[in-house]
């Protein structure tokens, strides 16, 4: 494509995962030992250039917590693309995101671009999820995946770039 587009990317996960923190690196090249959690949902805007194509991220951060699960449709409904984050140094978060993988599955877009991101990578001696496994997770669900880690810089550009990369027309 020769042109410019919108995209709305949503990011889903279980609380603490890091999904505020990979955006905070992502848009502003920060990091927070002590982030806050959400409340709702958090906005922000970012330009990539993708080939010769520009993309305008609408980037959608919700809230991890339970009690804001009946809010998540309002952000996923619509969306381009997703990020199921979770932290390879707790099992339950693993189990989490594929509860979310089902859930896009069954109300989702069906063209949605969906990575799976294992975040916290950094912290490899705290590891509970092994890379295998998800990644063999990832492969049976059409998603792709990738470690990451908001506090050490890796593979957080990467993670986006690679949506943008994979959208239609982009
Ligand atoms: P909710 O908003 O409650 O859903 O949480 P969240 O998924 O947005 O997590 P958040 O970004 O707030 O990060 C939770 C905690 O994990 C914070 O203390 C972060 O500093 C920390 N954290 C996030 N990403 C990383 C990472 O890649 N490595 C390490 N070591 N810590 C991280
Ligand atoms: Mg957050």
């Amino acid at each position: 494509g020769n042109n410019s587009m919108n995209a709305k990317l949503v990011l889903l996960g279980d609380m603490g995962t890091g999904k505020s923190s990979l955006v905070l690196r992502f848009v502003k090249g920060q990091f927070l030992e002590f982030q806050e959690s959400t409340i709702g949902a958090a906005f922000f805007s970012q330009t990539l250039a993708v080939s010769d194509a520009t993309v305008k991220l609408e980037i959608w951060d919700t809230a991890g917590q339970e009690r804001y699960h009946s809010l998540a449709p309002m952000y996923y409904r619509g969306a381009a693309a997703a990020i199921i984050v979770y932290d390879i140094c707790r099992m339950e978060s693993f189990e989490r995101a594929k509860k979310w993988v089902q859930e896009l599955q069954k109300q989702g877009n069906p063209n949605m671009v969906t990575a799976l991101a294992g975040n916290k990578c950094d912290l490899a001696d705290k590891r509970e999820v092994l890379t295998e496994e998800a990644q063999a997770y990832a492969e049976e669900n059409g998603l792709f995946f990738m470690e990451t880690s908001a506090k050490a810089a890796i593979n957080v550009n990467d993670i986006f770039y690679e949506i943008a990369k994979r959208l239609p027309h982009a």
